[in-house]
């Protein structure tokens, strides 16, 4: 059994993946072929977005993301403290400040309450300013953009979706990547819509911010094209192979993939209810399910369920095992007297199960066994 399984994946898509790669073979256009443009109008037209562009993966998105916001040196840009490291890795690059905020107990997403408070601790010091605030759709599913954007709104900052988790997913009636001045997504392999190596694309429906990002991703090309370099940028572009790939992956995800994994999701929660914490989706909403996480009664039950699960052969995960402010690289971020007890309890306690749209019903069986024969030890 795999933990996500590509094989799957690539087996039922094998016709259409092999001829898409094949086409890009025989035009031998690489770099900015026109599976790339095709790919950028679906992909728009998918999250409901006037403008995508594609990019070399969901890191470069957020730096994208962050340039265009024009987060540096004396401004605070506020993160949820459980994250993958790329959400909160551009501040430091421009020299930002990465200013932590809690997470909510029940969906794991930034905290609104956590968030406002940052900020006015931010402005009540006043050596930062506040700057941006970037939600991460953690595990797959949406932030709660109802409280979230007007709290950008009051204190004039960018909202900036991370998206990485959740391309896929729905907030009530609206798809992730729709969210914010600007969104990002990632296609790794594993993500929800994943390619065959590094991908990734940012999202927005303002043509300056669109423009700029044109311009970015090719060395700060200017109206003269790409060596008449108006501004500093970087080589980021998404590979017309992996368009090609991601193609028929994006059909497949629409089609049925998404409908699958909330099967999948579906059997789990029956299953381990009133056993495990089991994830919390708000009502009207859709998750990407990147990942299905419980959480287990502490740390100690924790790792006992996953030794039990490693041991009978069932693939187990961690996401994630630190929350930011207990990373080294942030040990100097301002704190601002703000606990993070959600998130150092959800990173205690939680461990992830096999999820992909093509794990069979016996599969998803053996996975539920093993949790259960795990918790009458
Ligand atoms: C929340 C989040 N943001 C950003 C990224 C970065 O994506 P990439 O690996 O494509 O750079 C990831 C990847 O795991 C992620 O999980």
């Amino acid at each position: 059994m795999q933990f996500i399984d590509l094989k799957a994946q690539y087996k039922a898509l094998k016709a259409e993946i092999d001829s898409s790669i094949q086409s890009v073979l025989n035009a031998a256009q690489f770099i900015s072929g026109p599976q790339v443009k095709e790919l950028e109008a679906q992909l728009a037209a998918f999250v409901g977005r006037k403008h995508c562009v594609t990019c070399a993966n969901g890191t470069d998105a957020l730096q994208l993301a962050f340039m265009a916001a024009g987060a540096g040196k004396g401004d605070a840009v506020f993160c949820p403290d459980m994250t993958f490291i790329s959400s909160t890795e551009p501040s430091k690059m421009f020299g930002a400040a990465s200013v932590f905020c809690d997470i909510l107990p029940d969906t794991y997403c930034l905290s609104p309450e956590s968030l406002e408070r940052q900020i006015q601790a931010v402005l009540a010091e006043g050596k930062l300013r506040p700057k941006a605030v970037v939600a991460v759709d953690i595990l797959g599913n949406p932030c709660g953009y109802d409280a979230l954007e007007p709290i950008c709104e009051k204190y004039g900052l960018t909202l900036i979706e991370d998206a990485a988790q959740s391309f896929g997913a729905s907030y009530h009636g609206k798809r992730a990547c729709a969210f914010g001045h600007v969104a990002t997504t990632s296609f790794f392999p594993a993500k929800p819509l994943g390619c065959y190596g590094d991908g990734g694309a940012v999202f927005t429906d303002d043509d300056e911010t669109a423009a700029l990002f044109r311009s970015l991703c090719v060395h700060g090309k200017g109206p003269g094209g790409k060596y008449d370099n108006v501004r500093v940028g970087m080589n980021s572009r998404l590979d017309t192979l992996q368009a090609a790939v991601l193609l028929p992956k994006l059909k497949a995800l629409g089609d049925y993939e998404i409908d699958r994994r909330q099967e999948v999701a579906g059997r789990y929660n029956a299953a381990f209810a009133g056993k495990l914490v089991t994830p919390f989706v708000e009502e009207g909403c859709v998750s990407a399910w990147a990942q299905y996480a419980l959480l287990a009664k502490d740390t100690a039950q924790r790792d006992k369920i996953t030794a039990h699960l490693t041991e009978k052969g069932i693939p187990n995960m961690v996401y994630y095992p630190k929350p930011q402010h207990a990373l080294p690289v942030f040990r100097d971020e301002p704190r601002y007297g703000e606990t993070f007890q959600n998130a150092d309890d959800y990173c205690a306690r939680t461990f992830s199960l096999p999820m992909h749209p093509y794990l069979e019903e016996a599969e998803q069986q053996q996975v539920i066994d093993a949790v259960l024969e795990a918790l009458s030890l």
